[in-house]
């Protein structure tokens, strides 16, 4: 099922207590924290602060992006994922490390002894997304849902072979939104696992009704294991989220608005 997010929902989740204090974490093995900034609520002054809470290598990587709308998504969404983890872990935004996995997936450095965090940051055209959980793999996935894209096409080429079935049977209207949920989906999990774009996208498929996966070998993976969850995102985006966890009906997923205010008081004036 898809869930429609407008803005932040009631204050009943884990997240709306406020920032981790006292050397407490708010996520554990059986939470994750997921925000989305849409770049619609960032004023041109927000920048430099934004940018401030950016490391010194992400500040370089950064300056080197030829377009600034593509300079500004980065700066966005590694705020936002530095801003998660200061809220849920406690310590400032610029003392997190990262190092990159051998398919580009970038891993937060923990000290060994400690609980190994996961993190995961997705951005497209106007939003930026980031996941937070303890151990578990994750994947997070947002896109713009005005992209045009040769959803047929695409479909069959990629695709498992129900996917595309379903793509070319949804009208020209619906046509792009069930074509970006497979998408969201798929990148979910294949960013989950870590192997991105590497991992063929039509040896698994997914279900959208139930957001279910089944893997064309059974012995590649588990069905079981896995947690999906798919959004809308106002008019504009879609997002989809994965966890591997073995519990799935213990997990909580916090899912809300990046608190842009928070993110800025970080950065100081
Ligand atoms: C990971 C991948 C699927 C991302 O796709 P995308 O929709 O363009 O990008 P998103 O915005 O959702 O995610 C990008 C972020 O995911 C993270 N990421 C990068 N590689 C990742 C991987 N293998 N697994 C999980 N996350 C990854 C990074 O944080 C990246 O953001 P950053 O570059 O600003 O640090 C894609 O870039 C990929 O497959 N890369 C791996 C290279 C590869 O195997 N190429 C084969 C080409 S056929």
């Amino acid at each position: 099922m898809q869930k429609t997010l407008q803005d932040s929902p009631a204050d009943d989740g884990f997240l709306s207590h406020g920032p981790a204090t006292g050397g407490k974490t708010l996520v554990d093995r059986d939470r994750v924290a997921l925000w989305w900034l849409p770049m619609e609520l960032i004023g041109e002054e927000d920048w430099p602060r934004l940018g401030s809470l950016l490391s010194e290598e992400e500040r370089v990587r950064s300056a080197r992006f030829h377009f600034e709308r593509d300079r500004e998504i980065y700066t966005a969404a590694h705020a936002a994922c530095r801003g998660l983890l200061s809220y849920c872990l406690g310590p400032p935004p610029e003392s997190f490390r990262f190092s990159v996995e051998d398919h580009g997936k970038p891993e937060l450095i923990c000290p060994s002894g400690e609980p190994r965090f996961r993190v995961n940051i997705s951005h497209t055209k106007g939003c930026a997304a980031v996941a937070l959980t303890q151990d578990h793999d994750i994947g997070v996935d947002v896109e713009w849902l005005q992209r045009t894209a040769e959803a047929d096409a695409l479909a069959k080429r990629m695709f498992a072979d129900s996917e595309y079935r379903a793509v070319v049977a949804t009208s020209e209207v619906e046509k792009l939104d069930v074509f970006l949920s497979y998408w969201t989906l798929k990148e979910a999990y294949v960013k989950a696992i870590g192997k991105g774009l590497s991992q063929p996208l039509d040896a698994f498929a997914f279900d959208l009704e139930e957001t279910r996966i089944t893997f064309r070998d059974h012995m590649a993976d588990d069905p079981a294991n896995w947690h999906f969850e798919r959004y809308r995102l106002g008019p504009k985006h879609l997002m989809a989220l994965a966890v591997r966890h073995p519990a799935k009906e213990r997990l909580s997923v916090d899912t809300r608005q990046a608190p842009l205010g928070y993110l800025l008081d970080l950065a100081g004036s």
